[in-house]
């Protein structure tokens, strides 16, 4: 395998140190000769705003954008929660996904055997469930105009946000939700509220067509959000694949991390259009936040960020048998119930974030030599 360049975006809170174990298994991987990994890094949120004055610098925007793939922790934080809106950490991340346009984020809850019981919900309701959330990551009303605060001629203030979308950001989006589907379940849900919203009738109307001329071999249904919230807290197994829209992917997909036991269990990959050659711009980062509440104290489960990791070399680099060798020992680690405090049981042996580290880097050792 020739070189290819990561760029590690460790961020604030909880994400320097899930991050530092997914640079130990980085190490130990193209140690093995399993990868050939140039690993450089950046800053970006809270850090970066501290260093720099602002949440993502032009010179790391560009660093990402030519990267063979981007690997983030987490961005904010209480300490930054009273900067001007345009310097939070949460817009270092947001153009980041902007400018790389990477609009698909894929988010799959998966319930690993040794952990449905930490669910939240039943055992029989969660045991084996494997859901992938495809939400539209470049669009809707995080990113459409107008928006801003604004003053009125009577002295009251209004903010505005405004739900966007077009036909062709609607499109790509569910292009991917149905290649996915091809691949697992065949069986797409397709989550909007046309009832109430004219962007939502668009997005129903647009993927409906679409499965119509190139999917009829993928089951569709289409399902208002609130009754998916509801649904995927009633019978969760009923889905495949999910595919919605920026803010309620964000919801759902926070919600379907408690199915699997913890958000620190949930990975992510953000994937941006070809670019030729099969190459396409992708950033990995877990679903959950900085943690505030538990950063610094060695607590936060690294198993979403490492997953996240095993999606990347899934995804960008099509390294199949090196991300089922970590999954893999995930899924061992787990059943010999090596546990982080979000995701404790009884009878199980309790460790911190570089505990499980430890535990992930002696079972690949187990399983690869
Ligand atoms: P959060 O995900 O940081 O935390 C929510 C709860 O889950 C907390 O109780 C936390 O301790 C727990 N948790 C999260 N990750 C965990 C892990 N790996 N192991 C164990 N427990 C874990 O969400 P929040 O508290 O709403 O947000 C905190 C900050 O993070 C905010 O500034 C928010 O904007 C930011 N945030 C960033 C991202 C991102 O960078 N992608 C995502 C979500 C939130
Ligand atoms: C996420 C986060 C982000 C989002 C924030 C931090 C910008 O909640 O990645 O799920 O809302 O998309
Ligand atoms: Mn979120």
């Amino acid at each position: 395998m020739t070189a290819k360049n990561i760029l590690i975006l460790a961020g604030d809170g909880i994400g320097p140190e899930v991050m530092t174990q997914v640079k130990r298994i980085i190490d130990w991987m193209n140690g093995k000769g399993l990868t050939n990994f140039v690993v450089s890094e950046g800053l970006v949120g809270g850090c970066s705003y501290d260093a720099h004055g602002t949440p993502l610098t032009d010179e790391t925007m560009q660093r990402a954008m030519d990267a063979d793939a981007v690997l983030l922790g987490a961005v904010g934080g209480p300490k930054w929660d009273n900067l001007d809106f345009s310097l939070k950490p949460e817009r270092g991340l947001l153009r980041l996904r902007k400018d790389m346009e990477l609009f698909a984020n894929l988010r799959p809850a998966l319930v690993f055997d040794a952990l449905a019981e930490a669910s939240s919900l039943k055992l029989e309701l969660v045991k084996g469930l494997d859901i992938m959330i495809v939400r539209e990551l470049t669009g809707g009303v995080y990113f459409g105009q107008p928006r801003g605060i604004e003053t009125l001629p009577n002295g009251e203030r209004r903010g505005i946000n405004t739900q966007v979308y077009t036909t062709s950001e609607i499109i790509r989006v569910a292009e991917v939700a149905f290649d996915l589907a091809r691949k697992r379940g065949s069986k797409v849900h397709s989550v909007e509220k046309a009832n109430v919203m004219e962007s939502g009738l668009l997005w129903r109307e647009e993927v409906q067509k679409l499965r119509d001329a190139k999917y009829q071999d993928v089951h569709l249904e289409h399902m208002y959000a609130d009754n998916c919230a509801m649904q995927l807290v009633r019978t969760p197994r009923q889905f495949d694949v999910i595919v919605t829209d920026n803010l309620f992917g964000d919801l759902l997909s926070d919600c379907a991390a408690m199915l699997t036991g913890s958000l620190g269990m949930l990975p992510s990959a953000s994937l941006g259009g070809d670019l030729g050659g099969g190459k396409r711009r992708a950033l990995y980062e877990p679903v959950h936040g900085s943690a505030p509440d538990i950063a610094g104290q060695n607590k936060a489960n690294p198993l979403a960020c490492i997953l996240s990791y095993s999606m990347m070399l899934r995804y960008s680099f099509g390294l199949l048998k090196e991300a089922d060798l970590l999954d893999q020992a995930a899924q061992n680690v787990l059943n010999a119930g090596i546990r982080t405090g979000d995701i404790m049981a009884a009878g199980c042996t309790p460790v911190g974030t570089d505990g499980m580290g430890d535990a992930i880097l002696a079972e690949l050792t187990k399983l690869h030599g």
